[in-house]
């Protein structure tokens, strides 16, 4: 490990050619999941993906990353260390639409898994819900194949909300909220959550209905 280090030196990654490769590394994976929901229209008769975002990690946001982490500013750290520099989050309408679309996700051939963390299972402390996924994705360019790096986040409209609604309201305090306004966002949590297994029974029911109609 510390050889092949070395070998590479610090100069072997240049920030531009990074830079590509992450937002290759995004239009492949947005490509990708545009056909997923293509496939998923012919087969279920709807689009389970409301909407698709994507960012590249701002060089700040890298540094303050990884000096949380307590590790140099380098090229190097950044590539071996900070796992979301390319990240895509989908959000979609159903919580049984994140497992058929991670499913799906999981199922491509490109596409290599990294690791899987299912906060919808295990929500986080916070009332975070989501399921993430850390995948690479091959991108070809003159110098051979590089496997790149992106962390995708699936989740419903209602767990967006309360992650962007969240996150304005924590970076406000710096991450030090005083302990009721944590306890209202777990509040909010619970109920987004509440909301999140309502509609799903009442999409089912709707669907069950029009089969009931129909026959
Ligand atoms: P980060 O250093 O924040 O990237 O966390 P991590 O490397 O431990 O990974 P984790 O899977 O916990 O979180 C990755 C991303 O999920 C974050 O960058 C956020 O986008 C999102 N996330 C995780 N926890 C929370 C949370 O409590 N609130 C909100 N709003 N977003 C969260
Ligand atoms: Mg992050």
């Amino acid at each position: 490990m510390a050889e092949e280090t070395a070998e590479r030196g610090e100069n072997a990654y240049d920030w531009q050619s990074l830079m590509f490769l992450y937002n290759a590394a995004i239009k492949e994976v947005r490509t990708k999941l545009d056909i997923m929901n293509d496939e998923f229209q012919y087969i279920h008769q709807y689009n389970p993906i409301e909407y698709i975002k994507s960012r590249i990690k701002t060089p700040n946001s890298i540094a303050k990353k990884l000096s949380r982490h307590g590790l140099e500013n380098t090229m190097e750290n950044m590539v071996e260390h900070i796992n979301d520099i390319a990240g895509v989050r989908i959000v979609c309408s159903f919580t049984s639409d994140i497992y058929r679309l991670a499913e799906m996700i999981g199922k491509q051939k490109e596409f290599t898994i990294l690791y899987i963390k299912d906060y919808m299972k295990h929500p986080k402390e916070s009332g975070y819900r989501s399921y993430h996924m850390l995948i690479t994705v091959p991108i070809q360019t003159t110098n051979g194949i590089n496997p790149t790096k992106v962390e995708i986040q699936i989740r419903t409209i209602a767990m967006d909300f309360w992650a962007s609604l969240e996150h304005k309201i924590y970076y406000k305090f710096e991450g030090n909220a005083p302990e009721y306004i944590s306890r209202e966002l777990r509040d909010c949590a619970a109920i987004t959550s509440k909301l999140d297994a309502k509609m799903l029974s009442l999409n089912e029911a709707i669907i069950a209905e029009k089969e009931r109609q129909q026959s």
